[in-house]
């Protein structure tokens, strides 16, 4: 099976976690699209989405499925989202995407976060794929030191050449070099650093469910 088609098989998968009535909180990526592919099959079932992204925004509604402002909701039954890393307590890296800031605002506010991925995904410790960090441009070359003295290498993420721009018109970098052995201290102490908007670690917001696609089907790993 193709890496494709292993995103369509979880993207179809999470469906069985969308009921009737549901507000669904819906995240950002290739394999988020499989499953927004997958929800406009039960589009007049639910109440609504709320979206991480300006791009899931549109893919929603040219698929007909209603976007409401995260500010309208006061609580969303679930939130679906792909992962860059996960480990086996649920922990993540996200924010290959750039979506980061407002997938963790989305998670936050959903009761469950199911995570579909394929089994790629699944990592012992977290830190092989680069750790996106959504930053303040101004803060850039401070930050960078930070993360030298840390062991990593902080890199700004670039799109055709010139620093990519996220929805909240802030700049990502990318960090590769660290391991990060304690995800909840980790978070805690980068998300405090000035200048830092949000990092790509999920601890706090971490997912209660993993759909994971592999060749044999889709395991559940619940944490
Ligand atoms: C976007 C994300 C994505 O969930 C993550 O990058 C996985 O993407 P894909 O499903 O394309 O592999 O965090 O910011």
């Amino acid at each position: 099976m193709t890496q494709d088609e292993l995103k369509a098989l979880v993207g179809q998968a999470a469906l069985q976690y969308v009921k009737p009535g549901d507000i669904v909180g819906v995240g950002t990526g290739s394999t988020v699209n499989k499953f927004i592919d997958a929800l406009a099959t039960m589009r007049a079932q639910v109440a609504g989405t709320v979206s991480s992204s300006e791009a899931s925004t549109s893919r929603l509604r040219a698929l007909g499925i209603p976007v409401l402002q995260a500010s309208e909701v006061e609580e969303l039954a679930v939130y679906i989202d792909g992962a860059d890393e996960i480990d086996a307590k649920g922990y993540m890296i996200k924010g290959g995407g750039a979506a980061l800031t407002r997938e963790k605002i989305v998670a936050a506010q959903s009761r469950r976060f199911i995570c579909i991925a394929d089994e790629s995904k699944l990592v012992r410790t977290l830190g092989g794929f680069p750790l996106p960090v959504e930053v303040i441009p101004m803060a850039v070359a401070r930050l960078q030191r930070q993360f030298a003295r840390m062991g990593g290498q902080a890199r700004v993420r670039l799109k055709d050449g010139v620093p990519l721009v996220t929805d909240n018109g802030q700049h990502i970098l990318d960090v590769t070099g660290i391991q990060i052995h304690d995800p909840l201290a980790f978070e805690s102490e980068v998300n405090q650093w000035p200048g830092v908007v949000t990092v790509g670690v999920f601890a706090h917001q971490k997912a209660q469910v993993c759909l994971l696609g592999s060749a044999s089907g889709v395991q559940t790993l619940t944490f």
